[in-house]
This record gives C-alpha cells, structure tokens and sequence, in this order.
C-alpha cells in the first residue's frame, strides 16, 4: 500500500516478518491517522497481545499474524516435549479475538503442517524452519488473494462508481491491498475514477481513521459520513453499490463483518443497490453451517461511553457492544474472491 509520509509516498505492508532475527514488525492501526509507527513484536505472547488490543486488527492480517506468532513460539518455547508448548501457545494466540476465522485456519494449518511432517513435531528446529516458511507462505498467499479479488471486483466497477463500504477492509486489514478496498484501489490503477462513502464505523471508528487514511494516501475521492446516514444517501440515489468486508462465512453464505454491516445490507436491497462481500477463500468457515453459529465478539463498555478519554454518557447508564453482526445470505449480491465472484449459495460447494 501506499504510505504518505512527509510528502514522501514510500510502499508498506501492514504486518511482515523477519524470520532471522524473530521479529514481527507492523504498522500500529491504533495510532493511526494521528501517528505512523512500526512497532516490533518479540515474542508469541507480545503478538497475541498486539492481535488482542487491536494494534494489528483485520481478519486477513489478524490470520498472518498469528502464523508469524506461530513461528515466534516455535523459536521460544522449551525443547524439551516442545509439541505440548506449541499447541499452548497456539491456544493463547487463538484465545485473543473470537470472530475472524482466518486467525484459527493460519493457526490450525501450520500446526498440522508440522504434525504431518515425518519427525517434525519431536525436532524442535524441524518445525521451526516449516513455521517460518508455511507463515510466509500465508502471508505471500493472503496479499495474492487480495490482488485477485481486486481484479474480479474491478469488474463490477465503472468509471465515476459511487461506494459504500464499512469499517476497514484495506490493506491495513490484510498485509496488502484489501478485501473490500482492493476493487476500488485496482478501479483507480486502471484509471477509473471512484468515489467512496466511507462510515465512520463507530464505536472504533476503523471506518473515519483507517479506510480514510488509506483512501487518502491513494488519492482516491471520498467522504466520511455518519453510520446512521447510510439510508439517506441511499434514499437520494447517490449510491451505486456497497462493498463490505468479511470476517467468517457460513457454509450457507451468510456473512459476519463489523457490526452496522446487516443493517447496510437491509437498506441497499430496499433501495435496489447491488451488496458484495469481499473476502478470501479462508474467510470461509466450513465446519459452520448458517450464520447463527457464528461467536460475535462482545467488546468492553468503556469503547462505546468513552470518546477521546471522555465519558459522554450520565453515570450509571451501561452499554452494549458486539462487535460483529451477520448478514443473511439473501441480502448479499455476490462474495468476491479470489476465484471469482460467488453467488453466496455457492459457498457450499466449495466444501468439497
Ligand atoms: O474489529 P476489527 O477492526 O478487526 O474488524 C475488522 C472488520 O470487521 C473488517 O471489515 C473485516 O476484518 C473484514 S476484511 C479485512
């Protein structure tokens, strides 16, 4: 991606690797727009918590991250009986955020990419060196797929298209170029002019802080509007379609994204306004069978009552959060992947 940094346009990853020192190095999403920082992470149990406070955030890049943690603990847990250590430290990277499933596949295929080796799970440096490169392999995959779901939604978009997306799903979320953001980004490289309503995404605003900075960073027209003034601009015939992330697909194409997604969904197909998901194919969740069974990720008070370190609601008034919520397959017009674009009942068929 694209980072503007005084004055200077340098090209960024949002999350990478140094396998011979260790050390995973990534941009810090909660200081952004206000400030640029790489920060460094050495240890599994440094990562977990990076995943865990949202510093690294984005079911793709939350998934790549993971898989570097997974390496870092290959390299740090005791050698002796070293197996039994991994796998606890592989419970304590996948006990950090509940919803985005592609934090569970990174995790789940490199462990049995090492139990499947001959020897590697009772050899220490064995499994470190299959960690090290099934994680960079993930992470090599993870930006290819992205690129390609910005080719197959490139088709969708036409010269002057006007955008809605939700929260962030830029290259932030996913090491490079994005789910949702990917087709508007390639739109602009072959040079489409595009225009993107962008929700602030409340209560973290990921929406207002992130999807805007890369926006910006790329010289692509927007602007940040109110989550509660989707259905106006609807309304008003000023959106020619939506484009959202995702962040776990049931096998019956129902869809869990940032919370505000299922309502946005509702209003564009009672405004006859094209919805699409855009997402790898580890997005998808093939042991869940409908969207119900999702687990949505319950967040703490404080992020909806407190704004800029400021209660704004009266003492003694409590808040819900969910992070999350699902969108029912039928609102959804097409899953944008790296394949192609799906009609959300397809999904199933991937399964075999
Ligand atoms: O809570 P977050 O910031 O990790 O949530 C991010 C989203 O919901 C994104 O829209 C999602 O991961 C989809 S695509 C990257």
């Amino acid at each position: 991606m694209k980072v503007k940094i005084n004055n200077k346009v340098e090209n960024y990853r949002s999350v990478w690797f140094e396998s011979a020192s260790g050390i995973i190095k990534a941009i810090n999403q909660n200081k952004l727009p206000r400030e640029f920082e790489i920060i460094e992470l050495k240890t599994y149990t440094e990562t977990a918590n990076a995943i865990k406070i949202m510093t690294i955030r984005g079911a793709p890049a939350i998934g790549v991250t993971a898989g570097f943690g997974i390496a870092q603990a290959c390299m740090q847990v005791p050698k002796q009986n070293f197996i039994h250590y991994l796998e606890k430290a592989a419970d304590i990277l996948k006990s950090t955020r509940p919803t985005a499933v592609d934090l569970f596949y990174v995790i789940d295929r490199i462990l049995n990419k090492i139990k499947d080796t001959d020897n590697a799970a009772e050899d220490n440096e064995k499994a470190t060196e299959i960690s090290i490169s099934e994680a960079q392999k993930i992470g090599y995959e993870t930006v290819d797929a992205c690129k390609k779901i910005g080719e197959f939604g490139n088709e969708v978009l036409k010269n002057n298209s006007k955008i809605l997306t939700h929260c962030n799903a830029g290259a932030l979320a996913c090491v490079d170029f994005g789910t949702a953001l990917s087709p508007i980004r390639i739109a602009k490289y072959t040079g489409k002019e595009i225009f993107v309503f962008v929700d602030e995404t409340r209560p973290r605003l990921q929406g207002a802080k992130l999807t805007a900075w890369e926006l910006l960073n790329e010289g692509i027209e927007h602007r940040i509007i109110a989550d509660n003034a989707t259905g106006y601009f609807m309304q008003k015939g000023e959106i020619d379609l939506c484009i959202v992330g995702a962040d776990r697909i049931a096998l019956n194409g129902d869809v869990a994204n940032k919370i505000g997604t299922y309502e946005k969904a509702v209003l564009a197909k009672e405004n006859n306004i094209p919805f699409y998901v855009a997402a790898p194919l580890s997005t998808i969740d093939f042991n869940i069978k409908v969207g119900g069974e999702i687990p949505i990720e319950e967040r703490s008070e404080d992020e909806v009552l407190i704004v800029n370190d400021k209660r704004i609601a009266p003492i003694g008034s409590h808040a819900l959060n969910p992070a999350f919520d699902v969108t029912p397959a039928k609102y959804i017009t097409g899953i944008i992947t790296e394949i192609g674009i799906l009609k959300p009942d397809e999904i199933y068929k991937l399964k075999k």
